[in-house]
């Protein structure tokens, strides 16, 4: 395992996993056995999501990109069925608020598969009734025939775009796990203690939440209208620098040279029309960014996040802002449940130490 941890917990191994590896100074990525530029570009979220499950060896687990499909249609259409009767968990202002609320009312029936598909077919649906409610539209029903990604797409905007779908898809890919993250490691923590799927999902819903881990892609699109055009790039950044402030989508726990993911999103967002300016924008950020970190910080490389280029595409998707972080969510449901499974296997309660540093008695 290549991860790497803060400093004097650098041999902290939380867990061993079959289902990716993080390389931080190398910038490679590992998920179940492929590399991330070859999984996300080559498979869809259903096969990537079939080859996870399988590596976690989850019970009953549908089998193939086709199995996978067919299981989360069904489940969006139930979790679908479910939205009338989830009370104000959607009226919440943050949508990773609404989906915690809405994820956390889905029955846990012990079953881990059955409770893997379901969190993960619900996290879309949900997601998408956020979305609709907050723009004062009523939901849109899924097409349990479709596949994840599209049907995601159409339930947010109404519309259907094959390009937009396919790079929607390449993104789910690309987050679909990523080491122990810190949600992850969340989702083990519960999944240890006997607990269930539900509760796992809702927990590292919660965890995923905050700036310094899903919360970013959508501060990254502000970064970008306010920086407007590539010329004003270098005087933005350095004011806030100056401020104090970070730079949303710059830097990384794990890597020390550019996150893999953002070359993976940034090949993604080419194939797509609507982003030619907003991506040469984007260039020019990350690479001002990068040179002015550098600067700062000559001894701790800072470089592009998948966070990054993550807001470029979503947006050219069609996708709100504040619905970044839970896309996020609706793509990491897989290694989430992946992990609850293998943590499952191992039997073992995850219970870390703590250095005790406060008095002693008298
Ligand atoms: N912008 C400006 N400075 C940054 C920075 C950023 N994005 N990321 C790190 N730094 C600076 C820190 O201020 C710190 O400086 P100091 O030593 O002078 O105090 C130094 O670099 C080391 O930062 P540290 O907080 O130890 O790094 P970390 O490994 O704990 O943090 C992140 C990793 C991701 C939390 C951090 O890089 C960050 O906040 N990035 C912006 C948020 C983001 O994009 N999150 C998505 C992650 S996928």
């Amino acid at each position: 395992m290549t991860d790497t941890y803060a400093p004097g917990l650098e041999n902290v191994i939380a867990a061993e996993t079959a289902l990716s590896d993080v390389d931080g100074a190398r910038g490679r990525l590992v998920i179940a056995g492929h590399d991330v530029e070859e999984l996300a570009m080559r498979s869809s979220f259903e096969e990537a999501a079939a080859m996870l499950w399988q590596a976690a060896g989850m019970p009953g687990a549908p089998e193939g990109g086709a199995a996978v499909r067919a299981a989360l249609g069904e489940a969006r259409a139930a979790a679908a069925d479910r939205l009338p009767r989830l009370g104000d968990a959607l009226a919440a202002g943050d949508g990773m608020d609404g989906l915690r609320g809405a994820i956390g009312q889905l029955p846990a029936t012990g079953d881990l598969a059955r409770d893997a598909i379901a969190a993960t077919g619900a996290a879309a649906v949900f997601a998408a009734a956020w979305a609709r409610r907050q723009a004062g539209r009523p939901p849109i029903a899924p097409d349990p025939g479709a596949g994840h990604a599209e049907d995601y797409l159409h339930m947010v905007t109404g519309e259907v775009s094959a390009p937009r779908a396919r790079a929607l898809d390449h993104y789910l890919v690309t987050v679909s796990d990523h080491g122990m993250n810190a949600s992850t490691f969340t989702a083990r923590v519960v999944a240890s203690t006997g607990s269930d799927v539900v509760s796992a999902v809702t927990a590292a819903i919660g965890a995923l939440k905050g700036p310094l881990h899903g919360g970013a892609p959508g501060p990254v699109l502000d970064m970008l209208d306010a920086v407007g055009t590539p010329g004003n790039a270098e005087a933005w950044l350095r004011a806030e620098l100056a401020a104090g402030r970070r730079i949303m989508g710059m830097g990384h726990r794990v890597y020390r040279v550019r996150d893999p993911r953002a070359a993976v999103l940034e090949r993604a967002i080419g194939e797509l029309e609507a982003s030619g300016a907003q991506l040469a924008l984007a260039r020019a950020v990350e690479r001002t960014a990068t040179e002015l970190l550098r600067e700062r910080h000559p001894d701790r490389p800072l470089a592009a996040n998948v966070e990054f280029y993550t807001a470029v595409l979503l947006d050219a998707a069609g996708l709100p802002r504040t619905l970044f972080s839970p896309t996020f969510a609706v793509g990491r449901a897989a290694g989430w449940t992946a992990h609850v499974a293998e943590q499952v296997r191992t039997g073992r309660l995850i219970r870390p130490a703590s250095r005790y540093i406060g008095p002693q008695p008298g």
